[in-house]
């Protein structure tokens, strides 16, 4: 059973907007467009709602500080489980709370996990309107748990807000009419830019004692690579291949800390001298992103970071909903080729790597003209 807290100290004026945040990838998606909408006072009420998805400090709280996100209006507590239990659990709390509250003008999800899905499907079944940040991505791989939830939040959304153009063919190529679809640039960028300065500020890398722009960063956490005892398997021999000529830091994921254990990894890990940490917050994974080498990862939004960045970025996946980032940016998706990934490593040694090129939309401005669509739409 979910559990629903809410903040009795917000006051509200103005058509009330619930946005949902729920899980890590959220919380910088969700800290801009709720400062854009805070700077409409009297146009509309944001309301906070977070699920619970995910709960640790480490992958929860410490957004809230450092994004200087306001303290939930409303926490759903729905926590960890199968896909099919934690969504139900998000869409029985949600529906509560939207059926024991004043209807909103229109509830804002953004990204592609559990919550953003069960929320999306909840609203749009009371009759409110909903806006997906973040929409028309396609990794056209179905296998992904975030691709289900993609299509789905796409297909029962009123307005689709899309971040780089391959978002607007896929809406497209899906039936879904133009007028509900705004290109508005990417809000994972306005994080960047807001926080960068006290990223640097936080002098990581020397404190860490790590060569500047001679370390590797890795994260990783998606089922297909952590979950199959083969797959981590190659990738941990790859990482301590790396290591055996350079530094490489590792925040690790709770569910890829897990797997490690749970496969007999971890000792392997440690005995490579592998420099394992916590997952970080918004502002150290920043710190280290902005002063790596080179970073490999398998995570979605790392990929728009670095690109913004200008660092090289090595994908562990098949595919991306991102392609920009491969096109004009500086991501090369190798999948589980580590052939492929030791050749795009040396071109990253030689510097004969790609460098990039600014990306339309990703200026720190996403939020702002997402703000002023809602409060035209909605008010
Ligand atoms: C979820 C998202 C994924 C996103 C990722 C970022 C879905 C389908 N997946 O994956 O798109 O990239 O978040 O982290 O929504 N756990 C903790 N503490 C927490 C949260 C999770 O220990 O605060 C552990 C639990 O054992 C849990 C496991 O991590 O079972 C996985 O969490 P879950 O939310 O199911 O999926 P993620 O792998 O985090």
């Amino acid at each position: 059973m979910t559990k629903t807290r809410r903040n009795p100290n917000r006051a509200s004026a103005g058509p009330r907007i619930v946005l949902v945040a729920g899980a890590r990838p959220n919380f910088m998606k969700v800290a801009p467009v709720l400062r854009a909408l805070n700077q409409h006072a009297g146009a509309c009420a944001p309301i906070l709602v977070h699920t619970g998805q995910h709960y640790d400090d480490t992958m929860s709280s410490v957004f809230f500080e450092q994004l200087g996100i306001q303290q939930p209006d409303v926490c759903l507590d729905a926590g960890s489980g199968a896909h099919g239990s934690q969504t139900g659990r998000i869409m029985t709390a949600f529906e509560e709370y939207l059926l024991a509250s004043p209807t909103p003008a229109g509830v804002v999800v953004v990204g592609d996990v559990n919550s953003t899905l069960a929320c999306a499907l909840v609203s749009v079944k009371l009759g409110i309107p909903v806006a997906h940040v973040e929409a028309g991505l396609r990794s056209f791989d179905r296998s992904m748990p975030e691709e289900i939830n993609r299509v789905v939040t796409d297909a029962v959304s009123d307005l689709l807000f899309v971040s780089e153009p391959s978002g607007e063919t896929n809406l497209a190529r899906e039936g879904i009419a133009p007028e509900r679809v705004r290109f508005v640039g990417n809000v994972m960028i306005d994080s960047v830019v807001y926080e960068l300065a006290a990223s640097q500020a936080l002098d990581l890398p020397r404190r860490l004692n790590l060569p500047p722009k001679a370390f590797a960063l890795v994260t990783l956490h998606r089922p297909s690579n952590v979950d199959i005892p083969e797959q981590l398997h190659r990738i941990v021999e790859f990482l301590m291949e790396l290591s055996s000529r350079m530094t490489v830091v590792f925040p690790v994921h709770p569910r890829t800390g897990a797997r490690l254990v749970e496969f007999g990894l971890l000792k392997c890990l440690q005995r490579s001298g592998i420099r394992q940490l916590e997952p970080l917050g918004y502002r150290e994974m920043l710190a280290l992103m902005e002063q790596a080498q080179f970073v490999v990862t398998d995570s979605g939004g790392v990929q728009e970071e670095t690109t913004y960045l200008g660092v090289p970025c090595v994908t562990l996946r098949s595919s991306t909903e991102r392609p920009i980032t491969i096109t004009q940016g500086t991501n090369t998706v190798v999948g589980s080729d580590f052939e492929l990934a030791r050749r795009v490593i040396a071109e990253i040694d030689a510097s004969t790597y790609k460098s990039g090129r600014p990306v339309d939309g990703w200026d720190g401005r996403a939020a702002t003209r997402i703000a002023d669509a809602l409060i035209q739409s909605w008010q």
